[in-house]
């Protein structure tokens, strides 16, 4: 098995039910849909041997400046042999310019060193059957076109254009949003994924509004299993566990190329869309 030869090739569509049985293996939770949001967003490339794909990975362009290197994946049979080096490699090169930012597992970390990678946090995951959680009064719901605040927000927390994300999301699900004096300042998504659901990203001032908008997406939802991945420094780990959803296993924010950040933000993101998106 370890002497067959694979060759690299575009990610195409015919290659996502590969690309689950992949992830399937490595115990990622994914769904075709949750690959083919990603994917829809991405450029990549497959390892194949002969039609068989036994390795993935994507670049998930946010503007011109920054990019998410994710979906890394190589068969267990096929490991060690520089398949997962090729396609990181690979993608970093369909990334260009850009700042690149991902997150590793233990798995990835040594080869995402060895590639310039630096490690800037730990990530959280917090995931579990949702307990009861009071609605507060002060979020609400805003449909598709109330989105460019909302954007705009977005793109000063995470400091580059996520707009196609947006644009996905929107179609996955609400946004729960806080308003001051009229303006949006704070916001949630929310979507379904893997077993469950996500809520992510959230954007807020403070880990107040983060609370208000988690909590108000939550609250009616006791009983159903919930994914919330968040940077240790928001803060929330606590009141997570509190609702019914214990940290698991941590992954490790990494950056190639870093931009430097222009302006100092009012806004900061406590929960992401995804580890693979950032
Ligand atoms: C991470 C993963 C993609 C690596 O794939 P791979 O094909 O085995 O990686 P490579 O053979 O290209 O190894 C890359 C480099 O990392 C090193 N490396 C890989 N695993 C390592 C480990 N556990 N400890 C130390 N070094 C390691 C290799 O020695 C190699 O170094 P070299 O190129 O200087 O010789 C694979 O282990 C995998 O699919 N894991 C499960 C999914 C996962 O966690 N993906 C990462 C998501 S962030």
């Amino acid at each position: 098995m370890r002497t067959e030869t694979f060759t690299l090739a575009p990610f195409e569509a015919h290659h996502l039910d590969g690309a689950l049985g992949l992830s399937r293996a490595a115990g990622w939770a994914h769904r075709r849909a949750d690959w083919e949001m990603i994917w829809s967003l991405s450029e990549g490339r497959v390892a194949l041997v002969g039609d068989r794909v036994v390795g993935t990975a994507l670049m998930t362009p946010f503007g011109d400046t920054c990019s998410a290197i994710n979906m890394i994946i190589v068969d267990e049979s096929q490991r060690g042999r520089g398949l997962g080096r090729q396609l990181t490699s690979a993608v970093m090169e369909l990334a260009g310019d850009r700042e690149c930012r991902l997150t590793a597992t233990s798995d990835g970390l040594p080869l995402y060193e060895k590639l310039g990678f630096i490690a800037t946090h730990q990530i959280v995951r917090h995931q579990g059957v949702i307990g009861h959680v009071d609605t507060p009064e002060n979020v609400g719901w805003i449909g598709p076109d109330a989105l460019p605040p909302v954007k705009t927000l977005d793109r000063a927390a995470f400091g580059a254009d996520r707009d196609a994300l947006h644009d996905a999301l929107a179609n996955e699900g609400p946004f729960a949003v806080i308003r001051n004096g009229g303006n949006i300042v704070a916001f949630a998504a929310t979507r379904s994924f893997g077993m469950g659901e996500v809520v992510g990203p959230v954007v807020a001032e403070n880990a107040e509004q983060a609370r208000d908008l988690i909590a108000f997406i939550l609250s009616g939802k006791e009983g159903r299993f919930v994914r919330i991945d968040i940077p240790e420094q928001s803060g929330l780990s606590s009141l997570l566990e509190g609702w019914g959803l214990p940290h698991g296993d941590g992954v490790v924010a990494m950056v190639r190329g870093a931009k430097g950040r222009s302006q100092i933000s009012a806004v900061r993101t406590f929960c992401l869309a995804s580890q693979a998106i950032g």
